[in-house]
Protein backbone atom coordinates (compact mmCIF):
# COMPACT_ATOMS: atom_id res chain seq x y z
CA UNK A 1 0.00 0.00 0.00
CA UNK A 2 2.76 2.34 1.02
CA UNK A 3 4.53 2.21 -2.91
CA UNK A 4 1.79 3.46 -4.46
CA UNK A 5 0.63 6.73 -2.36
CA UNK A 6 3.59 8.37 -3.10
CA UNK A 7 6.65 10.19 -1.64
CA UNK A 8 8.20 13.28 -0.60
CA UNK A 9 11.56 13.53 -3.00
CA UNK A 10 13.83 14.07 -0.09
CA UNK A 11 14.09 16.29 3.20
CA UNK A 12 14.19 19.32 1.72
CA UNK A 13 10.85 18.39 -0.25
CA UNK A 14 8.98 17.27 2.79
CA UNK A 15 10.06 20.24 4.48
CA UNK A 16 8.88 22.57 1.78
CA UNK A 17 6.00 21.50 1.30
CA UNK A 18 5.28 21.08 4.85
CA UNK A 19 6.36 24.94 5.68
CA UNK A 20 4.36 25.92 2.82
CA UNK A 21 1.31 24.42 4.32
CA UNK A 22 2.41 26.43 7.65
CA UNK A 23 3.07 30.01 5.68
CA UNK A 24 0.42 31.32 4.43
CA UNK A 25 -2.56 34.09 5.35
CA UNK A 26 -2.14 32.99 8.45
CA UNK A 27 1.29 34.35 8.76
CA UNK A 28 0.77 37.61 6.62
CA UNK A 29 -2.69 38.18 6.96
CA UNK A 30 -3.91 36.65 10.54
CA UNK A 31 -0.90 37.01 12.60
CA UNK A 32 -0.35 40.77 12.50
CA UNK A 33 -4.19 41.82 12.95
CA UNK A 34 -4.02 39.16 15.65
CA UNK A 35 -1.63 40.91 17.24
CA UNK A 36 -3.41 43.93 16.31
CA UNK A 37 -6.85 43.17 18.48
CA UNK A 38 -4.93 41.35 20.81
CA UNK A 39 -2.88 44.43 22.52
CA UNK A 40 0.39 44.00 20.30
CA UNK A 41 3.71 42.87 22.06
CA UNK A 42 2.25 41.06 24.92
CA UNK A 43 0.07 38.69 22.67
CA UNK A 44 3.67 38.10 20.38
CA UNK A 45 5.39 36.98 23.53
CA UNK A 46 2.25 34.59 24.35
CA UNK A 47 1.89 33.18 20.68
CA UNK A 48 6.03 32.54 20.52
CA UNK A 49 6.05 31.08 23.46
CA UNK A 50 2.79 28.46 22.60
CA UNK A 51 4.31 28.11 19.31
CA UNK A 52 7.62 26.42 20.88
CA UNK A 53 6.81 24.82 23.85
CA UNK A 54 3.13 23.46 22.96
CA UNK A 55 2.40 23.39 19.33
CA UNK A 56 6.14 21.90 18.13
CA UNK A 57 5.85 18.38 20.22
CA UNK A 58 2.50 17.94 18.76
CA UNK A 59 4.05 18.80 15.57
CA UNK A 60 6.61 16.14 16.26
CA UNK A 61 3.13 13.29 17.27
CA UNK A 62 1.47 14.39 14.37
CA UNK A 63 4.21 13.81 11.50
CA UNK A 64 5.89 10.84 13.63
CA UNK A 65 2.22 9.07 13.83
CA UNK A 66 1.86 9.63 10.03
CA UNK A 67 4.93 8.54 8.97
CA UNK A 68 4.69 5.52 11.30
CA UNK A 69 1.22 4.52 10.01
CA UNK A 70 1.45 5.60 6.02
CA UNK A 71 -2.19 6.57 6.38
CA UNK A 72 -4.52 9.75 6.56
CA UNK A 73 -5.30 11.25 9.45
CA UNK A 74 -8.41 8.57 9.79
CA UNK A 75 -6.77 5.36 9.13
CA UNK A 76 -4.00 6.64 10.94
CA UNK A 77 -5.52 6.55 14.82
CA UNK A 78 -7.44 3.34 13.72
CA UNK A 79 -4.64 1.68 12.94
CA UNK A 80 -2.38 3.01 16.10
CA UNK A 81 -5.20 2.66 18.85
CA UNK A 82 -8.67 1.47 17.83
CA UNK A 83 -11.71 1.65 15.91
CA UNK A 84 -13.07 4.07 18.88
CA UNK A 85 -10.65 6.29 18.19
CA UNK A 86 -11.15 7.66 14.37
CA UNK A 87 -13.22 10.24 15.58
CA UNK A 88 -9.98 12.07 16.36
CA UNK A 89 -9.14 11.99 12.81
CA UNK A 90 -13.09 12.90 11.76
CA UNK A 91 -12.92 16.27 14.22
CA UNK A 92 -9.88 17.09 12.14
CA UNK A 93 -11.02 16.71 8.69
CA UNK A 94 -14.43 18.21 9.80
CA UNK A 95 -11.98 21.34 10.79
CA UNK A 96 -10.08 21.53 7.73
CA UNK A 97 -12.61 21.06 5.51
CA UNK A 98 -14.36 24.32 6.86
CA UNK A 99 -11.23 26.29 7.36
CA UNK A 100 -10.38 26.09 3.80
CA UNK A 101 -14.11 27.24 3.26
CA UNK A 102 -13.20 30.49 4.47
CA UNK A 103 -10.05 30.33 3.58
CA UNK A 104 -10.36 30.44 0.11
CA UNK A 105 -12.54 33.12 0.34
CA UNK A 106 -9.82 35.28 1.82
CA UNK A 107 -7.56 33.39 -0.53
CA UNK A 108 -9.69 35.37 -3.20
CA UNK A 109 -9.03 38.74 -1.70
CA UNK A 110 -5.56 38.47 -1.95
CA UNK A 111 -5.52 37.06 -5.54
CA UNK A 112 -8.08 40.00 -6.42
CA UNK A 113 -5.76 42.61 -5.03
CA UNK A 114 -2.89 40.99 -7.41
CA UNK A 115 -5.24 41.95 -10.07
CA UNK A 116 -6.37 45.68 -8.63
CA UNK A 117 -2.33 46.37 -8.00
CA UNK A 118 -1.63 45.42 -11.89
CA UNK A 119 -4.23 48.21 -13.10
CA UNK A 120 -2.89 50.67 -10.19
CA UNK A 121 -5.52 50.96 -8.25
CA UNK A 122 -4.10 51.94 -4.57
CA UNK A 123 -6.98 53.39 -3.70
CA UNK A 124 -8.64 49.88 -3.23
CA UNK A 125 -7.33 50.30 0.46
CA UNK A 126 -9.57 52.71 1.58
CA UNK A 127 -12.60 51.03 0.16
CA UNK A 128 -11.93 47.18 1.14
CA UNK A 129 -15.17 47.55 2.89
CA UNK A 130 -17.18 47.51 -0.11
CA UNK A 131 -14.47 45.44 -2.45
CA UNK A 132 -15.27 42.38 0.12
CA UNK A 133 -18.99 42.84 -0.46
CA UNK A 134 -18.57 42.66 -4.04
CA UNK A 135 -19.71 38.67 -3.26
CA UNK A 136 -19.85 38.19 -7.65
CA UNK A 137 -16.32 39.01 -8.23
CA UNK A 138 -14.32 37.46 -5.20
CA UNK A 139 -16.47 34.46 -5.97
CA UNK A 140 -15.18 34.33 -9.30
CA UNK A 141 -11.49 34.61 -7.69
CA UNK A 142 -12.08 32.40 -4.89
CA UNK A 143 -13.38 29.81 -7.96
CA UNK A 144 -10.38 29.91 -9.66
CA UNK A 145 -8.10 29.80 -6.83
CA UNK A 146 -9.84 26.78 -5.59
CA UNK A 147 -9.87 25.36 -9.18
CA UNK A 148 -6.04 25.67 -9.27
CA UNK A 149 -5.72 24.30 -5.71
CA UNK A 150 -7.55 20.85 -7.02
CA UNK A 151 -5.45 20.39 -9.94
CA UNK A 152 -2.15 20.35 -7.96
CA UNK A 153 -4.08 18.07 -5.21
CA UNK A 154 -5.32 15.64 -8.27
CA UNK A 155 -1.24 15.54 -9.22
CA UNK A 156 -0.61 13.90 -6.28
CA UNK A 157 2.22 14.48 -3.98
CA UNK A 158 4.90 15.76 -5.85
CA UNK A 159 3.55 17.08 -8.46
CA UNK A 160 4.12 20.52 -9.23
CA UNK A 161 3.88 22.26 -5.25
CA UNK A 162 7.45 21.11 -4.25
CA UNK A 163 9.44 22.47 -7.53
CA UNK A 164 7.00 25.87 -7.02
CA UNK A 165 7.73 25.88 -2.89
CA UNK A 166 11.35 26.02 -3.89
CA UNK A 167 11.22 29.01 -5.59
CA UNK A 168 8.15 31.13 -4.05
CA UNK A 169 9.22 30.70 -0.61
CA UNK A 170 12.34 32.30 -0.37
CA UNK A 171 11.15 35.04 -3.07
CA UNK A 172 8.12 35.77 -0.48
CA UNK A 173 10.98 36.08 2.28
CA UNK A 174 13.11 38.18 0.76
CA UNK A 175 10.37 40.69 -0.23
CA UNK A 176 8.87 40.62 3.59
CA UNK A 177 12.31 41.58 4.42
CA UNK A 178 12.97 44.36 1.55
CA UNK A 179 9.69 45.88 2.65
CA UNK A 180 10.50 45.87 5.76
CA UNK A 181 13.26 47.47 5.73
CA UNK A 182 11.44 50.38 3.53
CA UNK A 183 8.81 50.54 6.32
CA UNK A 184 11.55 50.79 9.06
CA UNK A 185 12.50 54.50 6.78
CA UNK A 186 9.42 55.82 6.91
CA UNK A 187 8.14 58.40 9.47
CA UNK A 188 7.13 57.37 13.26
CA UNK A 189 8.32 53.76 12.35
CA UNK A 190 9.87 53.42 15.79
CA UNK A 191 6.31 53.98 17.13
CA UNK A 192 4.88 50.97 15.65
CA UNK A 193 7.72 49.01 16.31
CA UNK A 194 7.55 49.95 19.88
CA UNK A 195 4.10 48.89 19.91
CA UNK A 196 4.70 45.68 18.25
CA UNK A 197 7.65 44.41 20.25
CA UNK A 198 7.75 45.87 23.61
CA UNK A 199 4.95 44.20 25.98
CA UNK A 200 2.39 45.43 28.20
CA UNK A 201 1.43 42.95 30.13
CA UNK A 202 -1.87 44.54 31.59
CA UNK A 203 -3.32 43.70 28.32
CA UNK A 204 -3.12 40.23 28.60
CA UNK A 205 -6.80 39.01 29.12
CA UNK A 206 -8.61 35.32 28.51
CA UNK A 207 -9.07 36.38 25.40
CA UNK A 208 -5.49 37.52 24.36
CA UNK A 209 -4.38 34.01 25.17
CA UNK A 210 -7.19 32.11 23.49
CA UNK A 211 -6.86 33.77 20.62
CA UNK A 212 -2.98 33.12 20.63
CA UNK A 213 -3.29 29.53 20.58
CA UNK A 214 -5.87 29.54 18.25
CA UNK A 215 -3.17 31.36 15.75
CA UNK A 216 -0.50 29.01 16.75
CA UNK A 217 -2.10 26.16 15.82
CA UNK A 218 -3.83 27.69 12.75
CA UNK A 219 -0.18 29.13 11.55
CA UNK A 220 1.49 25.77 12.22
CA UNK A 221 -1.09 23.91 10.10
CA UNK A 222 -1.76 21.76 13.54
CA UNK A 223 -4.09 19.52 15.71
CA UNK A 224 -5.94 18.44 12.37
CA UNK A 225 -4.03 15.77 10.78
CA UNK A 226 -2.15 18.09 8.10
CA UNK A 227 0.70 17.06 8.81
CA UNK A 228 0.00 13.84 9.55
CA UNK A 229 -1.18 13.11 6.52
CA UNK A 230 2.16 15.40 5.13
CA UNK A 231 4.08 12.66 7.13
CA UNK A 232 2.51 9.37 6.00
CA UNK A 233 4.61 10.54 2.67
CA UNK A 234 7.68 11.39 4.61
CA UNK A 235 10.89 8.57 4.05
CA UNK A 236 11.91 6.53 7.18
CA UNK A 237 15.75 8.29 6.45
CA UNK A 238 14.10 11.40 7.85
CA UNK A 239 15.04 13.24 10.87
CA UNK A 240 11.52 14.33 12.49
CA UNK A 241 12.34 16.17 15.57
CA UNK A 242 15.01 17.99 12.84
CA UNK A 243 12.54 19.00 9.93
CA UNK A 244 9.64 19.67 12.20
CA UNK A 245 12.34 22.35 13.86
CA UNK A 246 12.88 23.75 10.42
CA UNK A 247 8.95 23.96 9.97
CA UNK A 248 8.43 25.71 12.95
CA UNK A 249 11.22 28.30 13.14
CA UNK A 250 10.41 29.18 9.03
CA UNK A 251 6.68 29.87 9.99
CA UNK A 252 7.40 31.61 13.45
CA UNK A 253 10.21 33.60 11.10
CA UNK A 254 7.75 34.65 8.63
CA UNK A 255 4.92 35.98 10.95
CA UNK A 256 7.81 37.73 12.98
CA UNK A 257 8.57 39.51 10.39
CA UNK A 258 5.15 40.31 8.57
CA UNK A 259 4.44 41.99 12.06
CA UNK A 260 8.29 43.86 11.57
CA UNK A 261 6.77 44.82 8.42
CA UNK A 262 3.32 45.78 8.75
CA UNK A 263 3.70 47.88 12.28
CA UNK A 264 5.93 50.44 11.09
CA UNK A 265 3.68 51.07 7.87
CA UNK A 266 0.44 51.06 10.60
CA UNK A 267 2.23 53.69 12.52
CA UNK A 268 3.34 55.99 9.79
CA UNK A 269 -0.45 55.70 8.04
CA UNK A 270 -1.90 56.96 11.79
CA UNK A 271 0.68 59.35 12.52
CA UNK A 272 2.92 57.43 15.05
CA UNK A 273 -1.07 56.83 17.10
CA UNK A 274 -1.02 53.33 18.16
CA UNK A 275 -3.87 53.68 20.40
CA UNK A 276 -6.64 53.18 17.74
CA UNK A 277 -5.38 50.03 16.17
CA UNK A 278 -7.47 47.60 16.73
CA UNK A 279 -6.79 44.52 14.05
CA UNK A 280 -9.50 42.99 12.33
CA UNK A 281 -9.05 41.43 9.02
CA UNK A 282 -8.77 44.56 7.20
CA UNK A 283 -5.54 45.30 8.50
CA UNK A 284 -2.98 44.15 5.66
CA UNK A 285 -5.47 44.97 3.04
CA UNK A 286 -6.23 48.57 4.14
CA UNK A 287 -2.77 49.22 4.72
CA UNK A 288 -0.40 48.26 2.15
CA UNK A 289 -1.79 49.95 -1.23
CA UNK A 290 -1.15 52.99 0.18
CA UNK A 291 2.40 52.45 0.75
CA UNK A 292 2.90 50.40 -2.43
CA UNK A 293 1.55 53.81 -3.80
CA UNK A 294 3.87 56.02 -2.18
CA UNK A 295 6.83 54.10 -3.71
CA UNK A 296 5.52 56.02 -7.43
CA UNK A 297 3.73 54.86 -10.10
CA UNK A 298 5.79 52.12 -11.59
CA UNK A 299 7.74 51.10 -8.89
CA UNK A 300 4.40 50.88 -6.68
CA UNK A 301 2.56 48.49 -9.75
CA UNK A 302 5.52 46.39 -9.69
CA UNK A 303 6.37 45.58 -5.94
CA UNK A 304 2.43 46.26 -5.38
CA UNK A 305 1.50 43.24 -7.47
CA UNK A 306 4.66 40.83 -7.12
CA UNK A 307 3.47 41.15 -3.43
CA UNK A 308 0.27 40.48 -3.46
CA UNK A 309 0.84 37.27 -6.39
CA UNK A 310 3.13 36.02 -3.79
CA UNK A 311 1.09 36.09 -1.05
CA UNK A 312 -1.59 34.16 -3.11
CA UNK A 313 1.35 31.69 -4.28
CA UNK A 314 1.90 31.00 -0.23
CA UNK A 315 -2.15 30.93 0.00
CA UNK A 316 -2.00 27.89 -2.60
CA UNK A 317 0.34 26.10 -1.08
CA UNK A 318 -2.07 26.07 2.32
CA UNK A 319 -5.07 25.22 0.37
CA UNK A 320 -3.26 22.13 -1.21
CA UNK A 321 -2.69 21.05 2.20
CA UNK A 322 -5.94 21.43 3.70
CA UNK A 323 -7.42 19.89 0.60
CA UNK A 324 -5.19 17.13 0.70
CA UNK A 325 -6.59 16.11 4.21
CA UNK A 326 -10.21 15.01 3.50
CA UNK A 327 -9.05 13.60 0.26
CA UNK A 328 -6.01 11.30 1.48
CA UNK A 329 -8.68 10.14 3.42
CA UNK A 330 -11.32 9.29 0.97
CA UNK A 331 -8.17 7.74 -0.90
CA UNK A 332 -6.91 5.44 1.46
CA UNK A 333 -10.55 4.44 3.65
CA UNK A 334 -13.32 4.95 1.29
CA UNK A 335 -10.84 3.38 -1.68
CA UNK A 336 -12.23 6.54 -3.86
CA UNK A 337 -10.88 7.43 -6.88
CA UNK A 338 -8.05 10.18 -6.46
CA UNK A 339 -9.52 13.07 -9.12
CA UNK A 340 -12.78 12.17 -8.19
CA UNK A 341 -12.44 12.54 -4.38
CA UNK A 342 -10.33 16.13 -5.24
CA UNK A 343 -12.98 17.33 -7.59
CA UNK A 344 -16.11 16.13 -5.37
CA UNK A 345 -14.48 18.03 -2.44
CA UNK A 346 -13.15 20.91 -3.23
CA UNK A 347 -16.65 21.50 -5.11
CA UNK A 348 -18.37 20.89 -1.65
CA UNK A 349 -15.89 23.00 0.11
CA UNK A 350 -16.62 25.93 -2.18
CA UNK A 351 -20.11 25.66 -2.06
CA UNK A 352 -19.42 25.47 1.92
CA UNK A 353 -17.33 28.81 1.46
CA UNK A 354 -20.58 30.72 0.34
CA UNK A 355 -22.29 32.18 3.33
CA UNK A 356 -18.30 33.52 4.14
CA UNK A 357 -18.44 34.72 0.78
CA UNK A 358 -21.55 36.86 1.36
CA UNK A 359 -20.83 37.29 4.84
CA UNK A 360 -18.71 40.52 4.18
CA UNK A 361 -21.95 42.69 3.68
CA UNK A 362 -23.49 41.35 0.71
CA UNK A 363 -26.03 39.43 3.12
CA UNK A 364 -26.74 41.12 6.43
CA UNK A 365 -27.62 38.48 8.38
CA UNK A 366 -24.69 36.74 7.55
CA UNK A 367 -22.85 40.09 8.31
CA UNK A 368 -24.26 40.24 11.39
CA UNK A 369 -24.97 36.79 11.96
CA UNK A 370 -24.83 36.43 15.74
CA UNK A 371 -23.60 37.23 19.08
CA UNK A 372 -20.88 35.53 20.94
CA UNK A 373 -18.49 36.60 23.37
CA UNK A 374 -15.15 38.70 23.96
CA UNK A 375 -14.10 38.88 27.45
CA UNK A 376 -17.30 38.86 29.09
CA UNK A 377 -18.78 41.55 26.88
CA UNK A 378 -21.23 40.06 24.06
CA UNK A 379 -20.06 41.07 20.38
CA UNK A 380 -22.01 40.36 16.78
CA UNK A 381 -19.75 38.37 14.82
CA UNK A 382 -19.98 37.30 10.87
CA UNK A 383 -20.67 34.09 9.58
CA UNK A 384 -17.49 33.83 8.73
CA UNK A 385 -16.02 34.79 12.33
CA UNK A 386 -18.16 32.15 13.62
CA UNK A 387 -16.34 29.35 11.33
CA UNK A 388 -13.17 30.24 11.66
CA UNK A 389 -14.04 30.52 15.70
CA UNK A 390 -15.31 27.03 15.61
CA UNK A 391 -12.96 25.68 13.31
CA UNK A 392 -10.11 26.96 13.69
CA UNK A 393 -9.80 28.49 17.41
CA UNK A 394 -11.38 25.46 19.36
CA UNK A 395 -10.89 22.60 16.80
CA UNK A 396 -7.51 22.70 16.70
CA UNK A 397 -6.23 23.25 20.37
CA UNK A 398 -9.36 20.71 20.71
CA UNK A 399 -7.14 18.39 18.83
CA UNK A 400 -4.05 19.12 19.38
CA UNK A 401 -5.09 18.24 23.28
CA UNK A 402 -6.34 14.72 22.22
CA UNK A 403 -3.38 14.10 20.03
CA UNK A 404 -0.80 14.62 22.39
CA UNK A 405 -3.03 12.47 24.51
CA UNK A 406 -3.03 9.59 22.05
CA UNK A 407 0.18 10.08 21.31
CA UNK A 408 1.06 9.31 24.83
CA UNK A 409 -0.96 7.33 26.91
CA UNK A 410 -2.75 4.92 23.59
CA UNK A 411 0.11 4.79 21.09
CA UNK A 412 2.63 5.27 24.11
CA UNK A 413 5.44 7.26 24.88
CA UNK A 414 8.17 4.24 23.97
CA UNK A 415 6.75 3.92 20.42
CA UNK A 416 6.71 7.63 19.67
CA UNK A 417 10.19 7.18 20.92
CA UNK A 418 11.03 4.49 18.60
CA UNK A 419 9.68 6.65 15.50
CA UNK A 420 11.64 9.55 16.33
CA UNK A 421 14.84 7.55 16.91
CA UNK A 422 14.51 6.54 13.22
CA UNK A 423 16.79 8.52 11.03
CA UNK A 424 17.80 11.03 13.86
CA UNK A 425 21.02 12.39 13.10
CA UNK A 426 21.89 13.09 16.91
CA UNK A 427 22.00 11.59 19.91
CA UNK A 428 21.40 15.02 22.45
CA UNK A 429 18.97 13.14 25.17
CA UNK A 430 16.99 16.87 26.03
CA UNK A 431 15.21 17.12 23.30
CA UNK A 432 13.97 14.08 23.36
CA UNK A 433 13.08 14.29 26.82
CA UNK A 434 11.31 17.34 26.93
CA UNK A 435 9.00 16.12 24.16
CA UNK A 436 8.48 13.19 26.39
CA UNK A 437 7.35 15.65 29.17
CA UNK A 438 5.71 17.82 26.73
CA UNK A 439 3.51 15.28 25.56
CA UNK A 440 3.08 13.52 28.51
CA UNK A 441 1.89 16.50 31.14
CA UNK A 442 2.10 19.93 29.73
CA UNK A 443 0.54 19.70 26.36
CA UNK A 444 -3.11 17.85 28.23
CA UNK A 445 -3.23 19.77 30.82
CA UNK A 446 -2.52 23.37 29.56
CA UNK A 447 -3.84 22.83 25.80
CA UNK A 448 -6.94 20.83 27.56
CA UNK A 449 -7.44 23.61 30.19
CA UNK A 450 -7.36 26.53 27.66
CA UNK A 451 -9.39 24.68 25.40
CA UNK A 452 -12.17 24.19 27.81
CA UNK A 453 -12.25 27.92 29.20
CA UNK A 454 -12.29 29.38 25.80
CA UNK A 455 -15.76 27.53 25.08
CA UNK A 456 -16.83 28.44 27.92
CA UNK A 457 -16.02 31.70 28.17
CA UNK A 458 -16.64 32.38 23.93
CA UNK A 459 -19.85 30.12 23.81
CA UNK A 460 -21.82 30.44 27.27
CA UNK A 461 -19.77 34.07 28.14
CA UNK A 462 -19.04 32.19 32.05
CA UNK A 463 -15.78 33.96 33.03
CA UNK A 464 -12.92 31.87 34.12
CA UNK A 465 -10.54 34.64 34.63
N1 LIG B 1 -1.10 27.34 8.26
C1 LIG B 1 -1.87 27.91 7.20
C2 LIG B 1 -1.63 29.41 7.21
O1 LIG B 1 -1.03 29.92 8.10
C3 LIG B 1 -3.33 27.57 7.30
C4 LIG B 1 -3.60 26.11 7.55
C5 LIG B 1 -4.24 25.70 8.69
C6 LIG B 1 -3.17 25.16 6.63
C7 LIG B 1 -4.45 24.37 8.96
C8 LIG B 1 -3.37 23.80 6.87
C9 LIG B 1 -4.01 23.41 8.04
O2 LIG B 1 -2.04 30.12 6.32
Amino acid sequence: MATNRGQFNSRLGFVLAAAGSAVGLGNIWKFPFEVGAGGGAAFVVIYLAFCFLLCFPVMISEIAIGRKTQLNAVGAFKKLGHHNWAWIGLLGILAGVFILSFYNVVAGWAFGYFLQMVQGNFEIGENFGSYISEWESIGLYGLVFMGVTALIVSKGIQGGIEKAAKILMPTLFAMIIGLMIYAFTLENAMAGIEYYLVPDFSEITGEVIYSALGQAFFSLSLGMGALITYGSYVSRKQDIVRSAAMITLTDVSVAFLAGLMIFPLVAFLNSGDMSSVSGGPGLIFATLPGVFEGLGPTLGIVIGAAFFLLLSFAALTSTVSLLEVPVAYLVDEKKIKRPVAVWGMATLIFLLGIPSLLGNGAVEQLTSFMTLYRDGQEQMISFMDFVELIASDTFLPLGGTVIAIFTAYIWKKHNLNAELMEGRETDSQWMMKYINFAVMFFCPLILGAITIITILERFFGIQVF
